[in-house]
C-alpha cells in the first residue's frame, strides 16, 4: 500500500513510517521538512495523490488549531476533491473531550473535521508517551522538594507500540464512515509521586519530597480528577514506564523533560 503519513519527521509519525516500511509497504513522510505545510496546504494534494491510506500524525503543540485541526480538515477536502476512498487514521488524546485544555479541545475539533469531511477514518486516542509522564511527573522541583498536581496520575504508553497500533489500523479493513478505535494506553497508572520518585532512582538521587499543589480552575481539577485516564473497556500494551526509563540515558536529559 501507498501510505501517507503526516508528521512522518516526528516522534510518532517516524515510528510510524519505519514500521510501515518494516512491512513492506510504501511509506511517504509529509510535513514541513518534505515540502507539505499543513497550515496552508502547500504541498497536501500533491502527495495524497494516489494514496491508499494515511495516518494523520502530524501536530503542533503551539498552533495545535492550524496543524492538527486545519491539517484534518483540509486531508478531508483533498481526498474529497481527488474522489479518494483513503482510509484516514488519526492520532488523538484519551479524555480530549473531558478537558478544556487547548491542546485537547484542538483534538476534539480534529477529529470532528474528518468526521465532517465524511472520509473513511478511524480516530485512535492514546494517552500521554513517556515523556510527557517524565515532564510532568519529574520537572518541577526546586532543590529537595517537587510538585505534584493535586491527586493526578496518568497512564503513560509506549510510542512504539502506539505506531504499531496505528499501522495496523490503517493496513486494516477500511470503515465505510468515521469511527473511534478502541483507546490505546500503556498497563500501569502512576501516581506523580511514584513517577517522580522512579526518575530520581534512575538519576541515581534521593527521591524529592513531594508537596501537592492544589488543583485551581477547570483544566488542573480535571486533571486532579483522573479526566485523563483510560476507560476500563482500553486496550493496554507496550512497556512500563520503568522499562522506558530502563532505556534512557542517566541522568534522565533534561531535554527529555522539556521536549513535549
Ligand atoms: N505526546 C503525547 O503524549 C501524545 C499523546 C497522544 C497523542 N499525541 C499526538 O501525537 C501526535 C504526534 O506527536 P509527536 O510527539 O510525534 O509530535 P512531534 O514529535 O512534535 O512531531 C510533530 C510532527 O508534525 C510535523 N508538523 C508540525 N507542523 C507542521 C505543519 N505546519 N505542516 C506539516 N507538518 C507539521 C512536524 O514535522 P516538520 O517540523 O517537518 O513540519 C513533525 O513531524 C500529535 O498529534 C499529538 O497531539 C501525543
Amino acid at each position: 500500500m501507498r501510505i501517507v503519513v503526516t508528521g512522518g519527521s516526528g516522534d510518532l509519525g517516524g515510528r510510524v513510517v519505519r514500521v510501515l516500511r518494516a512491512r513492506g509497504h510504501e511509506a511517504v513522510s509529509a510535513s514541513r521538512r518534505s515540502g507539505v505545510d499543513l497550515s496552508t496546504g502547500a504541498g497536501l494534494e500533491a502527495v495524497l495523490d494516489g494514496a491508499d491510506a494515511v495516518v494523520h500524525a502530524a501536530g503542533s503543540y503551539v498552533k495545535p488549531q492550524s496543524v492538527d485541526v486545519a491539517g484534518a480538515r483540509r486531508i478531508g477536502e483533498s481526498l474529497s476533491r481527488l474522489g479518494s476512498a483513503a482510509h484516514v487514521v488519526s492520532i488523538s488524546i484519551v479524555g480530549a473531550d473531558l478537558t478544556h485544555y487547548p491542546l485537547y479541545r484542538a483534538k476534539v475539533d480534529s477529529e470532528t473535521a474528518l468526521e465532517v469531511a465524511g472520509v473513511p477514518a478511524t480516530i485512535v486516542r492514546a494517552t500521554q508517551f513517556h515523556p510527557v509522564a517524565a515532564l510532568v511527573g519529574g520537572a518541577p522541583r526546586v532543590g529537595p522538594v517537587a510538585f505534584r498536581l493535586g491527586d493526578m496520575r496518568i497512564q503513560p504508553v509506549d510510542i512504539d507500540w502506539v505506531a504499531e497500533r496505528l499501522a495496523d489500523h490503517v493496513t486494516g479493513p477500511t470503515p465505510s464512515g468515521f469511527t473511534r478505535a478502541t483507546d490505546l494506553a500503556g498497563p500501569t497508572a502512576y501516581d506523580l509521586s511514584t513517577i517522580s520518585a522512579l526518575i530520581a532512582a534512575h538519576d541515581g538521587r534521593k527521591p524529592p519530597r513531594m508537596v501537592r499543589v492544589p488543583p485551581i480552575g477547570g483544566v488542573m481539577r480535571g486533571f486532579s480528577e483522573g479526566n485523563n485516564l483510560p476507560r476500563p473497556d482500553v486496550e493496554t500494551g507496550g512497556k512500563t514506564f520503568e522499562e522506558w526509563l530502563d532505556a534512557q540515558p542517566r541522568p534522565l536529559p533534561r531535554a527529555m523533560h522539556t521536549a513535549i
